[in-house]
Formats: structure tokens, sequence, C-alpha cells
């Protein structure tokens, strides 16, 4: 694409931001500097920036700060390209983006079997967009949680602003707290199901978050989790599918992908019996929609062209280079899209290839049986 294109595509977009005052990546105010986050997220992946087949090393401890920081630092870049939901879902032709995320998320809540006034946590929440939506749909009083302090500031805020109903902000809370130990509030069997939506992939280690989940859930209570994870076709062995699950887990904040197999076991070390397990995104293609990395490839409408498609990618690079050239948008805020970036392209190409997919979901149960035996 020439120069002249690129300005006459890019004036619009800086044009919005400043005339139209629309949040561009990089607008809200860290806790911290962006490019000290920046350091010491590269210090976890360290020599992450070189891509290659080699995997960083474990570093269990950090694992907690690293999911933090990551979403200290993505947190606007995904407002800004994905909305209020922070996952990927298959695309239907005449849908919109956001309703066919509210589609699959609604699909997903009927796995679980929700129910009005049942008592749900959404562990790993993000912002909340999944939270409200779902709560909505199904009448459940979720409480969310996430240990990023920015997202639950940004979950309430939004609440404040574009929620109208009290029915529905009475079954929306939100806590800062950590899924690898969920604070003293959420007690032992006293919920009826909880969620982790593309959150789990997050722990470097899935049994204590859930394992968390267990404890809070009742006995016969759902725990279920629709996760980034590797298809049963990826190959540990091929040096291309290991680059692109490090670009993935580098730019995505993850760490130790791994395949379904790999992950019941996680589910069944931390107690839980696994009922059923299979890739949403594949059984979407089967009913005629087309694969989530669509958004991520050509666009799927509009907004989601202009953003997350990769010429949208694309297009928030030239803007965040602008802005932060000019000094508008904090140093590290084109590193961070950079990185992001990455990520969207090697979750794509690995899509395509079917090794790798967004939307497995997993459905399990806390054994009916007394706890404790
Ligand atoms: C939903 O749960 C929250 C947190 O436990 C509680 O404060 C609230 O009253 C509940 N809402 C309803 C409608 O029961
Ligand atoms: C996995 O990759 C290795 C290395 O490229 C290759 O030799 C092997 O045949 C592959 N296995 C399968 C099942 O495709």
């Amino acid at each position: 694409m020439g120069l002249t294109t690129m300005f006459m595509v890019l004036l619009p977009v800086l044009g919005s931001i400043f005339v139209l005052k629309v949040p561009y990546p990089g607008k809200f105010e860290l806790d911290a500097e962006r490019a000290n986050i920046l350091a010491k997220f590269d210090d976890y992946y360290s020599g992450a920036v070189e891509w290659g087949a080699e995997q960083p090393s474990h570093d269990e401890a950090n694992n907690k700060d690293a999911a933090e920081r990551y979403f200290t630092l993505i947190t606007d870049f995904f407002e800004y390209g994905w909305g209020d939901a922070f996952h990927m879902s298959p695309l239907k032709e005449g849908y919109s983006f956001k309703a066919s995320m509210a589609y699959w998320e609604q699909n997903f809540a009927l796995e679980m079997g929700l129910k009005p006034d049942m008592r749900v946590a959404d562990l790993g929440m993000g912002i909340g967009g999944p939270l409200r939506r779902i709560s909505e749909f199904t009448g459940a009083n979720i409480t969310g949680l996430t240990n990023c302090v920015h997202q639950v500031n940004r979950a309430k805020t939004i609440t404040e602003q574009r929620i109208s109903s009290q029915w529905h902000k009475d079954r929306c809370t939100y806590l800062v707290g950590d899924y690898n130990k969920l604070p003293a509030i959420m007690e032992e069997n006293t919920y009826d199901a909880a969620y982790f939506l593309e959150s789990l992939s997050h722990s470097e280690n899935r049994v204590p978050p859930l394992s968390e989940a267990r404890r809070i859930v009742k006995p016969g209570g759902i725990v279920a989790g629709w996760q980034w994870m590797l298809r049963p076709e990826f190959n540990y062995s091929d040096p291309y599918h290991m680059e692109l699950k490090r670009g993935m887990e580098y730019g995505g904040g993850l760490r130790n992908l791994n395949k379904p197999s790999e992950r019941h076991l996680e589910y069944e070390a931390a107690g839980l019996e696994v009922l059923g397990s299979w890739d949403m995104g594949m059984q979407a293609i089967e009913r005629g929609w087309n694969g989530w990395w669509t958004s991520l490839t050509s666009g799927h409408d509009i907004p989601s062209t202009l953003t997350s498609s990769h010429f949208g990618r694309k297009l928030t690079m030239w803007t965040v280079w602008v802005l932060e050239t000019i000094g508008v948008a904090e140093k590290g805020t084109l590193r961070t899209a950079e990185m992001l970036e990455h990520c969207g392209y090697s979750a794509a190409v690995a899509g395509e290839m079917h090794i790798f997919t967004p939307a497995w979901v997993t459905i399990a149960r806390v054994p009916p049986a007394p706890k404790g035996e």
C-alpha cells in the first residue's frame, strides 16, 4: 500500500479520534509506565521477541503478575479492536461481529445450563462484556473476577454508563482478585456454576484455578471453560507449529498452551468430572458459520475490518505510530500493538491450519457426592 493511500485511510481515523473523541489504544491512563510494564513483560518471556521454535523458560512465581501486566497493557487495545468482549467467536453472514460474539456467549450459557437467579462466578472476566450479556440473557446473578484493577474500573464505569436497568445492574458484581486463590468473600459451596471464558489458558498451570472453582461451586454444579487450546492435530515436533504456538503465547499473554487430552487431566487433577468437550469453532463451521479467524484475516463487518482484521491491525499500528510520535500516546504503545499483531497473525494462521482454536469448550462438574470424602 502506498503512502498516499495510507494517509487517506489514516486521516479519518485520526480525525475521529480527535474530533469525535473516539477512544484510541493507549488512551486510558495506566497505573504504571507502559514502557516499564512492557520491559517486565518481555523479561518474563525472555527472548520471546526473537521468534523461533524455542519455548521461553517457565517462571511460575511470576505467572500471576505477567497476566496482570498483560491485561493492563492491552485492555484499551482490545476495547478499541473488539469491543467489551475479549474473546473470539465464529461469525455469521448477516450478523454483525458483535451479534455473532453474543450468539456464542449465549450458546455457552445454554451448554452450562444457567438459569435465572443462579449464583455464578466468571473467573477472569476482563471488562465484563460477556458477564453482562450472559446475566441479561439467563437472569443469573454473576460475580466476575479479574486480577487487573484497570479492568474492574472499566467494568464498573461501563455498567454505570451503558446499563439502564436496575434488574440487570443487580446481577453484575465485579471483584479484583486472583483466580489461583479466590478472595475469602467467594465462599466454599456457594455458587451454582463457575466459568472461565478465554481466561484459563493465562494460567501456566490450570489446576489451581480449576481447584478454586471446584471449591466455591456446590456439589453437582458446573465448572466450564471456553479456552484457547491446541487442537488434536497440533504437532509438537513441527517447528512451524511451535513457532505459531509461541507467537500466540507471547502476544496473547498465555503460557503453555496444550491439547484437550492434556487439559482434561488438569480438570481431573482439580477434582472435576469432565462431562463434555468440543471445539465450538468447528461446530459453528458445520452449522454454516464462518471461521472465527475471519475477523483476524479479512474482517467480518465494517467495524471489525477497520480494527481487528489484518488491514485493521495495520491501521491501528499506523495510528498508534502517529499518536506515539506526536506524543499523544505513551511510549511503548506501538510495541504493544506489534505484540498483539504478532499474536493475531499467529492465531489466524494456526486457525486456518486447524491446529488451534480459541473456543474449545469443556463442561465439567463438581462430583455430586459430599466433598471432603
Ligand atoms: C447478586 O449477588 C450479589 C453478590 O453476591 C449480591 O450483592 C446481590 O444482592 C445479588 N443480586 C440479586 C438480585 O440477588
Ligand atoms: C510432526 O512433525 C515432524 C517434524 O516436522 C514430522 O517428522 C512428523 O511426521 C509430524 N507428525 C505428524 C503426525 O504429522
